[in-house]
């Protein structure tokens, strides 16, 4: 199925590696020309000329903080000085620590503030007038499970995240009349480095979190970053583009609830 997103332009956040990058690739396997944005450049431009090789698009990375209030404005303006249009926005990058509730000083929450819900909020000011402009297109958010159905040391993450559920929820409403979709997809435990860590975080060894959180997913198997980069695909392009407003997980099964 051709999706239709030959030609069209993406900024995708957190793609040097993990769920940005199997995002990337998907959507250059796609056809679109791509930003692609962490903080650390020479394992993004490994990425972008790896991206460029196997699919002959093109590619721009830029070093760049999301939780740098600037850095989202000069992101979006690389995407529009390189390819002249944005038709696609993907909000995706690192998380907030794990901890206690009650370890958290108002540092902490302001940083995961920064970082989860404000880098969404900035990112679509920056970019909204440009996807107006397109005469269309579409944002899409990678949050977590956990904003659903919380988990005990992820308090900085669920809270902001579920903060993004909201904007993302009234946003669609707002913007549908520009013929723009906004969704957030909602991982489960996905094969990154940063699972690896939060497997390695507690008193067990990994290998026995990892066997034991497997044995609570229906599928009965860990996701891949394609299993996410799939959905995504979809979602961001004209086939997609009745979906709209939606919050959803992609998990295996993991989640309990009926909605
Ligand atoms: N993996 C899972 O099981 C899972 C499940 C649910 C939700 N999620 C969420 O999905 C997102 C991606 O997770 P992942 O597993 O792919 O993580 P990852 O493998 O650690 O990759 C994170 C990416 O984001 C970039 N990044 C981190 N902080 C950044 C910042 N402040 N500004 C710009 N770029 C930044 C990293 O590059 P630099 O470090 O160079 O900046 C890297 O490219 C996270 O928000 C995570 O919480 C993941």
């Amino acid at each position: 199925m051709d999706l239709g997103l030959k030609g069209k332009v993406a900024i995708v956040g957190g793609a040097s590696m993990g769920i940005g990058l199997g995002i990337a690739n998907q959507l250059a396997h796609e056809g679109a020309d791509l930003v692609i944005f962490a903080r650390r450049l020479p394992k993004l431009e490994q990425a972008a000329a790896e991206i460029v090789r196997k699919y002959d698009v093109r590619v721009l990375p830029v070093a760049a903080d999301i939780r740098d209030k600037d850095d989202s404005v000069r992101i979006v303006q690389a995407a529009i000085d390189a390819f002249g249009r944005l038709d696609i926005l993907v909000n995706n990058d690192g998380a907030p620590p794990l901890g206690a509730i009650d370890s958290f000083d108002d540092v902490a929450w302001q940083k995961a503030i920064e970082q989860n819900l404000f880098s969404v909020i900035r990112m679509v000011r920056s970019a909204l007038p440009h996807l107006t402009a397109a005469g269309g297109g579409s944002i899409l958010n990678i949050s977590a499970i956990s904003a659903i159905q919380p988990i005990a040391g992820f308090a900085l993450s669920v809270a902001t995240w579920a903060g993004v559920i909201g904007y993302a929820k009234t946003l669609s409403i707002e913007i549908a009349r520009h013929g723009i979709n906004v969704n957030t997809i909602c991982p489960g435990y996905i094969d990154t480095d940063r699972l690896q860590k939060v497997f390695a975080s507690g008193t067990e060894s990994p290998e026995a979190v990892r066997a034991k959180l497997i044995t609570e997913i229906p599928l009965g198997r860990i996701g891949s970053t394609a299993d996410i980069a799939n959905l995504v695909a979809l979602l961001v392009s004209p086939a997609g583009s009745y979906i709209t407003g939606c919050t959803i997980p992609v998990d295996g099964g993991l989640l309990r609830a009926l909605r």
